[in-house]
């Protein structure tokens, strides 16, 4: 028996990563080590949302990429998939036959309150039905392995609501205990700023990627933006793009170089040079993990696939509960 099941009565935490693009520094920040951190205290799943990125993915060759570029970063960053289910969440079909019994108990307004789709119809798009659907999906993905906890950020509070009202329904229509009511985690995770001082995400393009080639890393970080005191004045570090970020990377660190803004005579370049350096110790040799785990791409499957097939042995439990609960058996 693996590590993973010798966990048993200990509280289950799961969380979904959509696989839309490369991760950057901000999601290496904001949700992957702080999530690798729960697996002292949780038995963890983590799996990769293919099918939820098809409401904003549409080429084929770039989505099979990011699933592998995600799981092969997860992996690379320390996610042991001995300790950790790590599966695809297209391996695990039992889902869309739980979406379908929730989707029966949800009223379409509560679906149309939703905020990814309100967005949509407030900037004039046509969305489509996959996006009205999104949460009755990651309801499915949480309440099909009886989750007690799911750590996510606060733009997912409302699904976790809506992920709370479906099972506590179900519960209710058809007997109580037949679905894990879930608790939201919404981590504290800070706010990453990206190159421009903005939030870092995808499609602001501000991001730091995570395995660039140093070179490329370092051009990156250079290009960070700042303001314009000379190399003697004294710099405020609180705000700056720059010591956040490395407050963020070198917590430890942080108070000198502070000090060393704050007093003058260290300028920017000082300060960028320092940040890099401090991602390049945290992160080299992730990279170098990263790049042998992508490579090879059949043993990378492989751990995904394994991970799928004691996903599945859960969802089969789950969903014969349901069945039998709803009347189907
Ligand atoms: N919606 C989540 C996001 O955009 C991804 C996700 C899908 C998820 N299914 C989930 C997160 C289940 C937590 C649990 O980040």
């Amino acid at each position: 028996m693996s590590t993973w099941d010798n966990l048993r009565p200990v509280k289950t935490s799961l969380t979904g990563i959509k696989p839309t693009h490369l991760p950057h520094l901000g999601n290496y920040l904001g949700a992957i080590r702080p999530a690798l951190s729960l697996v002292e205290e949780y038995r963890t799943l983590y799996f990769i949302a293919d099918y939820h990125a098809l409401t904003s993915v549409r080429e084929a060759a770039a989505l099979r990429g990011y699933i592998r570029d995600v799981a092969a970063t997860w992996l690379a960053c320390g996610l042991d998939p001995d300790r950790t289910l790590l599966y695809r969440q297209s391996d695990v079909p039992q889902v869309f036959e739980l979406t379908w019994v929730l989707s029966c108990l949800l009223a379409t307004g509560q679906l149309e309150r939703g905020h990814a789709y309100k967005d949509a119809v407030a900037r004039g798009e046509a969305p489509s039905a996959g996006l009205f659907n999104y949460p009755v999906l990651m309801a499915a993905d949480i309440l099909l392995y009886d989750t007690d906890v799911v750590p996510v950020g606060k733009d997912q509070k409302q699904h976790l609501e809506l992920t709370r009202d479906v099972a506590q329904r179900l519960n209710h229509v058809y007997g109580e205990g037949t679905l894990v009511v879930p608790e939201a985690l919404i981590s504290e995770a800070p706010l990453v700023p990206g190159t421009d001082g903005e939030k870092m995400s995808k499609s602001r393009g501000n991001g730091i990627p995570l395995f660039a080639p140093p070179k490329k890393l370092r051009k990156v970080i250079m290009g960070i933006k700042t303001t314009s005191e000379t190399l003697e004045d004294p710099k405020a570090a609180e705000g700056s793009t720059v010591y956040e970020l490395y407050a963020l990377v070198a917590p430890d660190r942080a108070p000198e170089m502070k000090k060393q803004l704050e007093a003058g005579g260290y300028g920017w370049g000082h300060a960028k040079q320092d940040l890099y350096e401090a991602i390049e110790a945290e992160l080299g040799p992730k990279r170098e993990a990263y790049l042998d785990i992508r490579a090879d791409e059949p043993r990378l499957d492989a751990i995904l696939h394994a991970g799928a097939d004691r996903a599945r042995a859960i969802a089969d439990h789950t969903m014969a509960r349901v069945r039998h609960a709803v009347g189907i058996e």
